[in-house]
């Protein structure tokens, strides 16, 4: 048996295949077009692990896939595959129209055709796990409840919006054609080889450099954050137990203000790596121009796979920060690969000089 993963070089893709691994012997077979984010130095532990495969695909190339699917003939497929920053979807949305709505429309293509061949056991014990994020439901009021299920859809950057088609069209392939389909939004993940682009790997590296910590507008939009292996093992409940055409939520009850989760960040490096002379990283704390249409605040309410599934995080904030903040700390040579080159660019387009 085996699953493919589509994204799994990237750092929710790559933290699951580690974790896949750690608990199973099904083979996995990670399909990653390798964009900027794609980064197989993640995986550089289980290179020669005889039940790991990579195959450079993108999920957009129908015949590709067919092909791949009608040769390795997995019992489950798992998107991860996305381009997955706002901002980048500020400046240029083209390219997440072209991943996160076309590719997942012809990964899906590919899928039913591949599923409408295979026996009637095959066809009930098979399994499309999505991975989506608490985006699609918009920007919360500082009092409102949070996301739940049923919440509406009101997505409100190019990346949330094209996130948000493609859930509808895993939600028509169910209902249309009966694809066993599971759909996750989760909230914000942090934790090991997340790409400096978003906001807690950026300020530990701009720290560890004497560089200004950006924060948008007043630093005051919340966001629910959960550790990301807590979020890998969510999905694994959910590929084996979830039912299929169900949408379950992802959260760490952790909601934090930009501020907060800064604060936090130069707390634990004023401690593991002072800085000279008295001084804290907190000073190199900056505001810059708010985003463009930024969400003022997500939360999620978990209470369906907590019920349902009985999941439950098994890292506080506090202890997933401090992991998280070490792993960087631990990891420059990682760091330091990731940022050279179109990285410098990025950032010099995003922040001015
Ligand atoms: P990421 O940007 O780190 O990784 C995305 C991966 O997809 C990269 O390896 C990239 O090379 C690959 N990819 C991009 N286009 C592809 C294509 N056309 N074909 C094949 N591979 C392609 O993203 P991430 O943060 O790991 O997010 C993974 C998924 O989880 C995304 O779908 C994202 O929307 C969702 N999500 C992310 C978060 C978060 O906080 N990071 C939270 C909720 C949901
Ligand atoms: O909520 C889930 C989503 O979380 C995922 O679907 C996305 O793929 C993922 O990128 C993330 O989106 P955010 O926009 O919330 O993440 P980001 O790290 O870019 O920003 C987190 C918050 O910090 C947000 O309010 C914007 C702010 N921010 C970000 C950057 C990069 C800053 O204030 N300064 C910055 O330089």
């Amino acid at each position: 048996m085996a699953i493919f993963v589509t994204g799994g070089a990237g750092f929710i893709g790559s933290n699951f295949i580690l974790e896949w691994l750690r608990h199973s012997d099904e083979t996995v077979i990670n399909l990653d077009t390798l964009t900027y984010a794609g980064n197989l130095e993640n995986l550089a532990s289980i290179a020669n692990d005889s039940r790991y495969f990579f195959i450079k695909s993108d999920i957009g190339e129908f015949d590709h896939i067919a092909h791949l699917l009608s040769q390795h003939r997995p019992r489950a497929i798992i998107n991860f595959a996305a381009e997955s920053h706002v901002d980048r979807s500020i400046h240029g949305p083209e390219d997440f129209i072209q991943t996160n709505i076309v590719g997942t429309f012809r990964l899906l293509e590919a899928t039913r055709a591949y599923w409408n061949n295979l026996s009637e056991e095959a066809r009930e014990n098979f399994r499309f796990l999505h991975i989506s994020t608490d985006e699609v439901f918009g920007t919360l009021s500082p009092d409102a409840a949070a996301f739940n299920e049923q919440s509406q859809y009101a997505p409100n950057s190019p990346y949330s919006a094209s996130k948000a088609a493609s859930d509808h069209l895993l939600r028509a392939y169910h209902h249309t054609y009966g694809l066993p389909v599971l759909t996750t939004n989760c909230s914000n993940n942090y934790g090991p080889y997340q790409f400096p682009e978003k906001l807690i790997p950026l300020c530990i590296h701009n720290a560890l450099a004497g560089k200004p910590l950006p924060l948008y507008g007043d630093g005051r939009q919340i966001r629910d954050w959960l550790y990301v292996m807590d979020h890998c093992a969510a999905l694994r409940l959910v590929l084996a137990e979830g039912r299929p055409g169900e949408v379950y939520n992802i959260g760490g009850r952790n909601e934090k203000s930009n501020l907060e989760v800064v604060h936090t960040l130069c707390s634990i490096l004023d401690e593991l790596r002072p800085l000279a002379e008295g001084k804290r990283y907190r000073q190199q704390i900056i505001f810059v121009p708010d985003r463009p249409g930024h969400d003022r605040r997500y939360a999620i309410n978990a209470s369906k796979i907590e019920r349902e599934l009985k999941w439950r995080p098994s890292e506080t904030f506090t202890s997933g920060i401090r992991k998280t903040v070490k792993w960087y700390l631990n990891n420059q040579d990682w760091v330091q690969n990731v940022t050279s080159g179109a990285y410098r660019d990025w950032v010099t387009r995003q922040y001015g000089a």
